[in-house]
Protein backbone atom coordinates (compact mmCIF):
# COMPACT_ATOMS: atom_id res chain seq x y z
CA UNK A 1 0.00 0.00 0.00
CA UNK A 2 0.88 3.66 -0.43
CA UNK A 3 -0.35 7.08 -0.02
CA UNK A 4 -1.53 9.18 -2.18
CA UNK A 5 -2.74 13.25 -2.49
CA UNK A 6 -4.97 12.97 -5.50
CA UNK A 7 -6.52 16.01 -6.91
CA UNK A 8 -9.99 14.72 -8.17
CA UNK A 9 -12.36 17.42 -9.32
CA UNK A 10 -10.83 20.26 -7.61
CA UNK A 11 -9.94 18.51 -4.33
CA UNK A 12 -6.90 17.18 -2.88
CA UNK A 13 -8.05 13.44 -1.63
CA UNK A 14 -5.69 11.04 0.61
CA UNK A 15 -6.10 7.52 -0.70
CA UNK A 16 -4.26 4.64 0.69
CA UNK A 17 -3.90 2.01 -1.94
CA UNK A 18 -1.75 -0.67 -4.22
CA UNK A 19 0.81 1.67 -6.93
CA UNK A 20 -1.16 -0.27 -9.11
CA UNK A 21 -4.61 0.03 -8.31
CA UNK A 22 -6.44 1.39 -11.42
CA UNK A 23 -7.68 4.57 -11.19
CA UNK A 24 -11.23 3.64 -11.96
CA UNK A 25 -11.06 1.69 -8.62
CA UNK A 26 -9.71 4.52 -6.74
CA UNK A 27 -12.29 6.45 -8.22
CA UNK A 28 -15.32 4.04 -7.51
CA UNK A 29 -14.24 1.89 -3.95
CA UNK A 30 -12.10 4.79 -2.40
CA UNK A 31 -13.65 8.32 -3.51
CA UNK A 32 -17.36 7.28 -3.68
CA UNK A 33 -17.45 8.67 -7.69
CA UNK A 34 -19.36 6.28 -9.30
CA UNK A 35 -20.51 8.13 -12.17
CA UNK A 36 -17.01 6.40 -13.90
CA UNK A 37 -18.22 3.09 -15.07
CA UNK A 38 -16.26 -0.56 -15.27
CA UNK A 39 -17.07 -1.92 -19.05
CA UNK A 40 -14.44 -4.32 -20.04
CA UNK A 41 -11.13 -3.28 -17.89
CA UNK A 42 -8.87 -3.89 -20.39
CA UNK A 43 -8.83 -0.25 -22.31
CA UNK A 44 -11.02 -1.42 -25.46
CA UNK A 45 -14.61 0.57 -24.50
CA UNK A 46 -14.16 3.66 -22.95
CA UNK A 47 -16.81 3.32 -20.74
CA UNK A 48 -14.16 4.63 -17.88
CA UNK A 49 -13.13 7.25 -19.32
CA UNK A 50 -11.89 10.49 -17.59
CA UNK A 51 -9.48 13.15 -17.96
CA UNK A 52 -6.43 13.70 -16.68
CA UNK A 53 -5.15 17.20 -16.87
CA UNK A 54 -8.44 17.74 -19.40
CA UNK A 55 -7.55 14.81 -21.45
CA UNK A 56 -9.36 11.61 -21.89
CA UNK A 57 -7.46 8.87 -20.58
CA UNK A 58 -9.63 5.25 -19.55
CA UNK A 59 -9.00 4.89 -16.07
CA UNK A 60 -9.61 0.81 -15.87
CA UNK A 61 -6.15 0.81 -17.40
CA UNK A 62 -4.04 3.73 -15.44
CA UNK A 63 -2.41 2.84 -12.28
CA UNK A 64 -2.97 5.21 -9.34
CA UNK A 65 1.20 5.28 -9.55
CA UNK A 66 1.26 7.11 -12.86
CA UNK A 67 -0.84 10.14 -12.34
CA UNK A 68 1.23 12.17 -9.87
CA UNK A 69 0.01 15.72 -9.05
CA UNK A 70 -2.15 15.68 -12.56
CA UNK A 71 -5.79 16.64 -11.89
CA UNK A 72 -8.35 14.08 -12.42
CA UNK A 73 -11.89 15.34 -13.81
CA UNK A 74 -14.82 12.95 -13.79
CA UNK A 75 -18.01 12.75 -14.79
CA UNK A 76 -19.22 14.61 -11.31
CA UNK A 77 -16.40 17.24 -11.80
CA UNK A 78 -17.40 18.09 -15.67
CA UNK A 79 -19.76 21.07 -14.58
CA UNK A 80 -20.83 22.34 -11.12
CA UNK A 81 -24.22 21.53 -12.19
CA UNK A 82 -24.53 19.24 -15.06
CA UNK A 83 -24.68 21.92 -17.23
CA UNK A 84 -21.62 21.77 -19.38
CA UNK A 85 -23.11 22.15 -23.39
CA UNK A 86 -22.29 18.73 -23.70
CA UNK A 87 -24.74 17.81 -20.90
CA UNK A 88 -27.26 19.67 -22.10
CA UNK A 89 -27.24 18.58 -25.59
CA UNK A 90 -27.07 15.14 -24.20
CA UNK A 91 -30.46 15.89 -22.52
CA UNK A 92 -32.05 17.86 -25.54
CA UNK A 93 -31.06 14.69 -27.89
CA UNK A 94 -32.55 12.64 -25.21
CA UNK A 95 -29.02 10.10 -26.09
CA UNK A 96 -29.11 7.59 -23.30
CA UNK A 97 -30.94 4.18 -23.86
CA UNK A 98 -29.60 2.23 -21.26
CA UNK A 99 -27.26 5.36 -19.75
CA UNK A 100 -24.16 2.82 -18.52
CA UNK A 101 -21.55 4.23 -21.31
CA UNK A 102 -22.79 7.83 -21.43
CA UNK A 103 -20.33 9.26 -18.77
CA UNK A 104 -17.12 7.82 -20.83
CA UNK A 105 -18.95 9.23 -23.72
CA UNK A 106 -19.08 13.00 -22.64
CA UNK A 107 -16.10 12.66 -21.41
CA UNK A 108 -14.39 11.68 -24.55
CA UNK A 109 -16.57 14.12 -26.58
CA UNK A 110 -15.59 17.09 -24.11
CA UNK A 111 -11.96 16.45 -24.44
CA UNK A 112 -12.29 16.66 -28.19
CA UNK A 113 -14.41 19.52 -28.02
CA UNK A 114 -11.64 21.39 -25.21
CA UNK A 115 -9.47 20.93 -28.43
CA UNK A 116 -11.19 21.40 -31.34
CA UNK A 117 -14.32 23.48 -30.40
CA UNK A 118 -15.56 22.53 -34.53
CA UNK A 119 -15.29 19.42 -34.82
CA UNK A 120 -16.21 18.26 -38.70
CA UNK A 121 -18.08 15.24 -38.74
CA UNK A 122 -15.03 12.92 -39.73
CA UNK A 123 -13.39 14.56 -36.53
CA UNK A 124 -16.03 13.35 -34.12
CA UNK A 125 -15.88 9.82 -35.75
CA UNK A 126 -12.45 9.51 -35.33
CA UNK A 127 -12.21 10.68 -31.78
CA UNK A 128 -15.59 8.53 -30.57
CA UNK A 129 -14.72 5.41 -32.52
CA UNK A 130 -13.61 4.14 -29.65
CA UNK A 131 -16.32 4.23 -27.63
CA UNK A 132 -18.37 1.55 -27.19
CA UNK A 133 -22.28 1.87 -26.92
CA UNK A 134 -24.38 -1.61 -27.11
CA UNK A 135 -27.55 0.04 -27.35
CA UNK A 136 -26.29 1.82 -30.39
CA UNK A 137 -26.65 5.42 -29.83
CA UNK A 138 -24.20 6.44 -31.94
CA UNK A 139 -26.19 8.96 -34.72
CA UNK A 140 -27.40 10.56 -30.96
CA UNK A 141 -24.22 10.99 -29.79
CA UNK A 142 -22.94 12.73 -32.78
CA UNK A 143 -26.08 14.72 -33.20
CA UNK A 144 -25.39 16.03 -29.14
CA UNK A 145 -21.61 16.57 -30.26
CA UNK A 146 -22.36 18.88 -33.05
CA UNK A 147 -25.11 21.15 -30.88
CA UNK A 148 -22.66 21.76 -28.41
CA UNK A 149 -20.01 22.60 -30.67
CA UNK A 150 -21.86 25.17 -32.19
FE1 LIG B 1 -11.97 0.93 -19.32
FE2 LIG B 1 -13.55 -0.51 -20.93
S1 LIG B 1 -13.66 -0.27 -18.76
S2 LIG B 1 -11.97 0.89 -21.50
Amino acid sequence: MAIYNLKINGKTQEIDVAPDTPVLWVLRDHAKLTGTKYGCGIGQCGACTIHIDGTAMRSCSLPVSSVGDKAITTIEGLSEAGDHPLQEAWVEHDVPQCGYCQAGQIMNAASLLKNNPSPSDADIDAAMNGNICRCGTYLRIKSAIKTASQ
